[in-house]
């Protein structure tokens, strides 16, 4: 089997392409690497250009015809920046979401797997969320994430294509064997911060002690990155057998960790605990909520095999190794 992976230069694109290459899948990537890094495709077909230029992908096609089916990661995903600049936000992820998937159907593609957010749910008073609660995204990021989708079953509803919406929860980690990772050299995440605060000696500060959950700071799904590459094998492998034209799939851990847990759990790693200090929430930010995952395990038969200390120990690994992989590049995220 041959697969397109649009965003196959970034973190999460990059780890499926070597899941898919280990599990006999061959992927071929398209990006521009806006956010991507080329050192991320060696040894793999790749095609540096825009998801929205045509003609590049006719050309892919036409020499790869023999791909059967898209995974497409390529968006632009910091939430502040879409804040910033909405418009160019909403032409990176839904006009250009919108031109990729007309030259799918011109090329014949009739599968696609889109990356979606666990960002686009308004969870419920336990904090806990499946693929039928309240989708109210509350950034521009979010939403175009929700558009997309929508976007993408109004064209499945009539046209020969049929797509998979996996809505990813928060992952952490990277390809357990070191070939990528994260790709930025300070990651903004409550994670990146811990390992920032240690590495520089500098204090771990909570943004937000006051949310409704168990000890008062933000609760996320920590899903390791390597567990959702796996998840992209598992719907390739089994797509035709998916129900409709367009379906949804949590790919989260269903276990919920606030920040302090995340924080016991990294001090356990590390075995050298991380000054703590406790600020005012963020604006923006939100309490947080952690994935149901049936659906992904009666569809997929997928389940998370990495649990919380692997995820951390593998993104501490990877940070310690990041800049002889990635010299130079984007700081921060
Ligand atoms: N990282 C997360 O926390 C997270 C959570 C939920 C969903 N997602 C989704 O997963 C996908 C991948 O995220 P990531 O963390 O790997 O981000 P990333 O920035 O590492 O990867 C995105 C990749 O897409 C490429 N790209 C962007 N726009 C493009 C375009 N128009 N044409 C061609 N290539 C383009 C970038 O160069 C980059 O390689 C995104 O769609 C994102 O919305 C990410």
């Amino acid at each position: 089997m041959k697969v397109l992976i649009a965003g196959g230069a970034g973190y999460i694109g990059s780890t499926v392409a070597s899941a898919c290459s280990d599990a006999g899948i061959t992927p071929v990537i398209l990006d521009s690497l806006v956010t991507g890094r080329r050192e991320f495709t060696a040894g793999r077909a790749f095609y540096e250009g825009d998801i929205a230029d045509g003609p590049l992908v006719d050309r892919i096609f036409a020499e790869h015809p023999d791909i059967s089916a898209v995974v497409h990661c390529a968006a632009l995903i910091v939430v502040p920046d879409s804040v910033a600049d909405p418009v160019g936000y909403y032409r990176a992820n839904v006009a250009k979401s919108l031109d990729l998937v007309a030259h799918l159907l011109r090329n014949g593609c009739r599968r696609l797997i889109f990356s979606s957010s666990a960002a686009i749910y308004r969870a419920g008073e336990d904090l806990t969320v499946d693929e039928d609660s309240l989708v109210d995204p509350q950034s521009p990021y979010a939403r175009t994430k929700a558009v997309c989708e929508a976007m993408f079953a109004d064209v499945a509803a009539t046209q020969p294509i049929r797509v998979l919406s996996l809505r990813y929860f928060n992952p952490i980690g990277a390809d357990p064997k070191m070939r990528t990772g994260l790709q930025l050299a300070r990651p903004t995440h409550a994670l990146g911060k811990m390992i920032q605060a240690q590495q520089e000696g500098v204090p771990f500060v909570i943004t937000g002690a006051d949310w409704p959950t168990r000890d008062g700071s933000g609760l996320r799904d920590y899903v390791h990155v390597w567990d959702l590459a796996a998840a992209h094998v598992a719907a390739l492998t089994r797509f035709d057998a998916l129900p409709g034209q367009a379906t949804v799939i949590n790919l989260g851990t269903g276990t919920g960790t606030t920040v302090r847990e995340l924080l016991a759990a990294f001090n356990r790693v590390t075995g050298r605990p991380v000054e703590v200090r406790e600020a005012a929430r963020r604006p923006g930010d939100v309490a947080g909520a952690c994935s149901r995952i049936d659906r992904a395990e009666r569809l997929l038969g997928w389940r998370p095999q990495y649990d919380l200390a692997e995820g951390i120990s593998h993104s501490l690994q990877w940070a310690a190794l990041r800049d002889e992989i990635l010299p130079g590049g984007p700081g921060t995220r």
